[in-house]
């Protein structure tokens, strides 16, 4: 384990576990998850520098989460789950990236298979999306992935190599981007992709970033396998060459279970 871990290292990929709260938890709520956090992983001497780890709580969490992070300190990098592709003006309802560099942002989640499906959310948007966060200083954490009847039609590779192909039009430089695989099947459902699945679509799209944005580029981005991450699980990718961390839904809204994963080190191998 150590040498994929220092392989991925040495290429300047720093493993990274993420949490997408999706809609959960309120501001009050958040503060004192993320304190809980901090300390437990504090306590449990986790290095940061070895394992990256990143929450993306709801819009409304987010000031409470700058202010708290800066006050205390702490090593937890946080993200938005989404924003407009537009700057400012009248688009009721929607959150431009220059608010959330405001807040300190590191990361928005763009693309996830909830809003592609739920707000109707096309391979164009995502592109205009990805756009805005790199105009406003922010990492994009591009997320792709095939349903269960793409799986069927097409296998596992064509529909996530080709919505990162589309997700990626038009940029034309990009030294900080993050990429996620969450099979849509996967997502909340209990049945994770294998290791070997996931290794071989991280794989297919590190080649579309090689294709798309050279080697540099392919060789220092993380790609992450999100869908049904548990502690019990999250070893087996994390042994996969391509694979550079997680984006955790359910498991990372139990502090203990997402302690778990971000430490897999400990007790994994
Ligand atoms: P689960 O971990 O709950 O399957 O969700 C994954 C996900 O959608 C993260 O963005």
């Amino acid at each position: 384990m150590a040498s994929v871990n220092s392989a991925k290292q040495g290429a300047g990929r720093v493993p990274l576990i993420a949490g997408n709260w999706k809609m959960n938890l309120d501001h009050l709520q958040a503060i004192a998850f993320v304190q809980k956090l901090a300390w437990n992983l504090k306590d449990a001497g986790h290095n940061f520098a070895d394992v990256e780890v990143a929450v993306f709580p709801p819009f409304t969490d987010l000031r409470a989460v700058q202010n708290l992070v800066a006050a205390d300190k702490l090593p937890l990098i946080y993200g938005a789950q989404d924003l407009s592709a537009a700057d400012s003006g009248a688009y009721t309802g929607e959150i431009s990236g220059q608010f959330l560099s405001k807040l300190d942002c590191t990361y928005v989640i763009i693309g996830h298979s909830e809003r592609r499906m739920m707000h109707a959310e096309t391979d164009e948007v995502v592109a205009a999306k990805i756009a805005a966060a790199l105009k406003h200083g922010l990492v994009p954490v591009i997320c792709v992935g095939e349903s269960a009847q793409d799986l069927e039609e097409f296998g596992p590779s064509a529909v996530p190599v080709a919505q990162l192909r589309k997700a990626l039009e038009g940029v034309k430089s990009a030294s900080d981007i993050v990429v996620a695989y969450e099979p849509v099947w996967a997502i909340g459902s209990g049945k994770a992709a294998t290791p070997v699945e996931a290794e071989n679509v991280c794989a297919a799209l590190r080649a579309v970033l090689l294709e798309v944005l050279g080697a540099d580029v392919a060789e220092k981005t993380r790609v992450l396998y999100g869908g049904s991450v548990k502690m019990t699980n999250i070893g087996g990718f994390m042994k996969q060459p391509n694979v550079d961390g997680a984006l955790v839904g359910g498991a990372s809204l139990d502090i203990d279970e997402f302690s778990g994963i971000i430490r897999y080190q400990k007790h994994a191998f």
